[in-house]
């Protein structure tokens, strides 16, 4: 998951100078800007995620918080008639937005914002629906529905996914290895009662599939790696950055009956 935040081990070499030509971060973001989303997930789970909503008002103002380059951005403007807010801190992926979204005749519909998602710049109530998809982890579950509630309009929605515990008892070396990358999830009832305790209604939960792991995220993240491999993996400092990806990816393979990613689709009263 891409976490430009200074709380992992993966994440906090960021400055390293890599034979004085870029840093550690700029070769981060190598592996990441060349990838057809940023975090588990898929169309198909947005689809259904919408799915479980009431129906919107035509011309629904929807904020996307964490939006990467923005494959569920384009699928909720597929998925309404409304205008989507796309935010995220790292300009590089509004950019990609924006020049994909000139080419499907959508540039009308979508605009990018690059802010933080713990300042976001926009006034209350300002939206039907906030979405975010594998962001929330940044800030936190609880604090980002606490943070991201007062720009919903009342009635309006909130839809996010995050890693979840799908099995109690998770194996200790799993545990270690959350720890390790600065994030340990809550089971599902655990962050329903954050649903509850930031004051947001639970309409329904939903599960990722394992495609949006696999198939959608990990296949092209590591046919990314093995490209980098060649050209920059005799640096050491990449090639560690290369093998915590990969190891990410095999703890989703070994351990993926423990853990995964929930929708939570909720509403503000
Ligand atoms: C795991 S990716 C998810 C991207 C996208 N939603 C997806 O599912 O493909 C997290 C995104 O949050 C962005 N991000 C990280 N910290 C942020 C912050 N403080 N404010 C806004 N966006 C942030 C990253 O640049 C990245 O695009």
């Amino acid at each position: 998951m891409l976490n430009t935040g200074q709380s992992t081990t993966k994440h906090s070499i960021h400055s390293t100078q890599l034979w004085g030509i870029m840093t550690l971060d700029a070769f981060f973001y190598q592996v990441f800007e060349f990838l057809p989303r940023q975090g588990p997930g898929c169309t198909g789970a947005t689809k259904n995620a919408w799915s479980l909503l009431p129906p919107l008002p035509d011309g629904a103002q929807i904020l996307d918080i964490g939006c990467g380059s923005g494959t569920q951005t384009r699928d909720l403007a597929a998925l309404s008639t409304g205008t989507i807010t796309a935010v995220d801190n790292h300009q590089p992926f509004l950019d990609t937005i924006r020049a994909q979204s000139g080419k499907d005749g959508m540039d009308g519909r979508i605009k990018t914002i690059c802010a933080s998602m713990d300042t976001l710049p926009f006034e209350p109530r300002q939206f039907d629906l906030i979405w975010s998809e594998g962001a929330i982890f940044i800030i936190g579950f609880e604090k980002g529905l606490r943070t991201w509630k007062p720009f919903v309009k009342k009635g309006g929605f909130i839809v996010v996914s995050d890693a979840a515990w799908f099995e109690p008892n998770p194996p200790q070396d799993l545990v270690q290895w959350w720890e390790r990358e600065g994030y340990i999830p809550g089971t599902e009832d655990q962050l329903k009662e954050q649903v509850r305790n930031a004051g947001l209604n639970l309409l329904a939960t939903y599960r990722l599939p394992e495609a949006g792991w696999w198939e959608h995220y990990y296949v092209p993240m590591l046919a990314r790696i093995n490209q980098l491999r060649g050209t920059q993996g005799s640096d050491p400092a990449c090639a560690a950055l290369l093998d915590s990806f990969e190891d990410e990816a095999e703890t989703y393979r070994k351990y993926k009956r423990y853990y995964g990613y929930t929708f939570f689709i909720m509403q503000n009263p």
